[in-house]
């Protein structure tokens, strides 16, 4: 924390009036399903992004990463898609978001500093958009972090910044986690309607960790494949008469791909949403009931089908997977938008480090780059730090 505010008083010669962090997150299951209106269960991780801010009269916005990569200059009414670029669109684009929804908001001095692995798939980018809008929200006196009600509209904002001025087609499962996680807690988050749930998630008592696999293989949302899994799920929700594909019941399931199997595309999509949402409510109720193993086969269900069905794997993330399997995980899979970015394995405490070991082997062994490795814990949402 003292290296945003050292960076903040480096860089902008005053001491900023707050700093505020926004987690990274680790979806536990419900993959693709976000803009499906599904269901998702990600928590909050510790590691996080720190926005140290100080408001201007000019109504300009300058921003500043200990990253590197200088300052960053805009004024509020240039904001637009694609302006400005690299990644101060995310931090700019919460700034515009907000005033589009007709809060007022001025000119901002802010510097960042973030411990979220950056291009990892754990939501390096919400993190940011989640800092930035808890800033603002307390400096300008909006009061948006108030109850989970008011974080909700904070992170449809994000997410509107991230699609509309980052570029990014996302759904809102990030945002979500970053704003209304709570500590020890997964949130079943509905898309639907934007209702939470608050699940208790401790591994402890169960001798089980969750283990985060960063692959360090390339992960970008940007590109292309995202926003084609999105659209081919859209094209299926209109083939089969349904505003989203989270209206087709999984007791329908046999029944939609029956009508789907001229299109095998289509086909695989719509198998992987529908049994995904259905995955996350088994989920919970195995959490609830305290059957760890359980949860353990249905991760393991979620990465076949994102890898055979949604074709969203990549070998450094099927590798993580089967290696941590072989060596004695209870389940595993990648998580978040795939491509590269990291996967997740639920691991007795006492099997770790041979499950390290047997990774960081099988990924010598194919000749791909060193992973990296952290236990991740549920920790809470964006708030005031200082
Ligand atoms: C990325 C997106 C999310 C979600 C996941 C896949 O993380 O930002 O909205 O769609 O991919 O579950």
């Amino acid at each position: 924390m003292s290296a945003v505010t050292d960076h903040f008083l480096a860089v902008f010669g005053e001491d900023p009036e707050g700093v505020w962090e926004s987690p990274g997150r680790v979806n536990l299951i419900g993959e693709h399903t976000d803009y499906n209106d599904g269901l998702v269960l990600p928590i909050a991780l510790p590691q996080r992004t720190y926005a140290a801010a100080r408001r201007r009269a000019d109504g300009l916005v300058r921003l500043s990463s200990t990253a590197g990569g200088g300052v960053t200059e805009v004024a509020l009414h240039d904001i637009a898609p694609g302006v400005p670029d690299g990644w101060g669109r995310y931090a700019a684009g919460v700034l515009w978001a907000l005033r589009e929804a007709g809060h007022l908001v001025g000119g901002i001095d802010v510097a960042i500093d973030s411990t979220v692995p950056i291009g990892a798939g754990l939501s390096s980018s919400a993190a940011l958009e989640g800092a930035v809008a808890a800033a603002a929200s307390d400096l300008f006196g909006l009061g948006l972090l108030a109850d989970d009600g008011t974080r909700a509209t904070l992170a449809a904002l994000c997410q509107k910044a991230e699609n509309v001025i980052a570029g990014a087609p996302t759904g809102g499962m990030d945002q979500a986690a970053s704003l209304r996680c709570t500590a020890g807690h997964a949130i079943l988050l509905d898309c639907r309607n934007g209702h939470v749930s608050q699940i208790p998630f401790e591994l402890e008592q169960h001798g089980l960790v969750l283990l985060v696999i960063d692959t360090r293989a390339e992960h970008e949302l940007s590109d292309g494949q995202y926003g084609k899994r999105r659209s081919a799920c859209e094209r299926a929700a209109k083939e089969l008469g349904v505003a989203s594909l989270r209206d087709v019941p999984y007791s329908h399931l046999a029944d939609a791909l029956h009508r789907l199997e001229h299109d095998p595309e289509l086909f695989k999509r719509t198998q992987h949403v529908v049994s995904e949402i259905q995955r996350v409510r088994d989920t919970v109720e195995a959490l609830e009931d305290g059957e760890l193993a359980e949860v353990g086969l249905l991760f393991t269900a979620s990465h076949l089908s994102l890898r055979d069905d949604f074709e969203v794997s990549c070998d450094e993330l099927d590798l993580a997977v089967d290696t941590a399997i072989e060596a004695g995980a209870l389940g595993a899979r990648m998580t978040g938008g795939g491509f590269g970015g990291s996967a997740i394995a639920l691991v007795p405490s006492r099997l770790v480090p041979g499950v390290e070991m047997a990774v960081l082997s099988a990924y010598e062994h194919h000749g791909f780059t060193k992973p990296a490795f952290f236990r991740a814990t549920p920790a809470g949402g964006a708030r005031r730090t200082q």
